[in-house]
């Protein structure tokens, strides 16, 4: 499909943020972005790649009532030499069309969604921050604007891309986070939209979130839905679970994302060496671990929060400390040699960075 490039005038122009220190997550957006319509009858038209802009959308529209919405997250990174690399886009195309397929919107061919991506990325190449830590998160995402009340699949869709100089996702940087136990809320149950990156999943979490955080803590460690006794994700990362000999991690079992950096580091992890087993976790036997100092150290993996360490958990009303509280070995090699690859001062083993530059 052919991706049209529309002009940029001079005053959609934006100035670029030059402290790069500054960035945190999200908040500043390039001159750019992707867009396309689906629309019944027609399939995908009018791909493009526009000025940035608000879209004008009726408030009927289905998006605003039903939540018809999925979404992505993904990075290009600016090497030392000047290159420009994506980290496994393929499989967030894939994951995007899994998303899509359980929210009854149409597939995104996967040429679009990297095509669009590579083009858009190359356009805004002047947006890649490079400072160690930075990067140019990529967000897109697909939302339903026919406009009836009527709880139904739309009629017509728009897929666009955003992208997005950011620095660390947790204010702190690469800082261990206070996670809490969630034992009163649930965010996904196996059968429903757990495993679909769909903004319902992050709405739902609000409440909890936000409770958490007059507690003290960072973020909240979901339960399965059933028994409240599994260990999931917490909203942002999966979690892994690293003991002497072992990490652990919860299974893909249909209401947890399957992430992109929970393959990495458990494809990384497996490379250097340690056994990774993708099970469930019970949530008892993983406080006494705490408890006794077996489990030596515990993180998150995500796209925005990379690898996060976490230091203390709370569960039921009881805080433990994981290992000393502070960044363990393994994170840190895991958040080293991931970084490294993708950042290209490691070389990829794995067939995992996309050279667009
Ligand atoms: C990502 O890691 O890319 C995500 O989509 C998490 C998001 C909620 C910031």
């Amino acid at each position: 499909m052919e991706i049209k490039v529309l002009p940029l005038p001079a005053d959609k122009m934006k100035p670029k943020c030059t402290d790069e220190s500054k960035l945190g997550f999200g908040k500043i957006f390039t001159d750019r972005m992707l867009m396309a319509e689906w629309k019944v009858g027609q399939g995908w038209v009018d791909a493009r790649i526009q000025p940035y802009a608000p879209f004008v959308l009726d408030p009927a529209c289905l998006v605003f009532h039903y939540a018809q919405e999925i979404f992505e997250g993904l990075k290009a990174y600016k090497w030392a030499d000047g290159s420009i690399a994506l980290f496994r886009p393929e499989m967030n195309a894939r994951r995007f069309n899994h998303s899509g397929d359980r929210l009854c919107m149409p597939a995104v061919p996967e040429e679009l969604f990297l095509q669009g991506i590579e083009q858009l990325v190359k356009l805004e190449k002047g947006w890649i921050p490079s400072m160690e830590g930075t990067s140019l998160y990529i967000r897109p995402a697909m939302i339903a604007v026919e406009p009836v009340l009527g709880v139904k699949t739309s009629d017509h869709y728009y897929f666009y891309v955003i992208l997005s100089p950011v620095g660390a996702y947790y204010a702190a940087g690469f800082k261990p986070v206070k996670i809490l136990v969630e034992d009163l809320y649930v965010r996904a149950v196996s059968g429903g939209t757990g495993e679909a990156k769909t903004g319902g999943n992050y709405a739902s979490s609000l409440k909890a979130g936000l409770e958490a955080k007059q507690k003290g803590f960072d973020q909240v460690l979901w339960l399965d839905g059933v028994h409240r006794r599994y260990v999931e994700e917490v909203g942002a990362m999966n979690m892994l679970f690293a003991y002497e000999d072992r990490v652990v991690t919860a299974p893909l079992a249909g209401s947890i994302l399957n992430g992109v950096t929970r393959d990495s580091v458990i494809k990384l992890a497996a490379a250097l060496g340690v056994k990774v087993e993708e099970r469930q976790i019970d949530i008892n036997e993983l406080m006494a671990d705490i408890r006794s100092g077996k489990l030596k150290e515990a993180f998150g993996s995500g796209t925005a929060a990379v690898v996060t360490p976490v230091g203390t958990m709370s569960y039921k009303g009881e805080a433990l400390t994981i290992g000393d509280g502070g960044v363990g070995k393994l994170t840190q090699k895991l958040y080293d040699t991931l970084t490294g690859i993708q950042h290209g001062r490691i070389p990829d083993t794995f067939g995992w960075i996309r050279k667009i530059a």
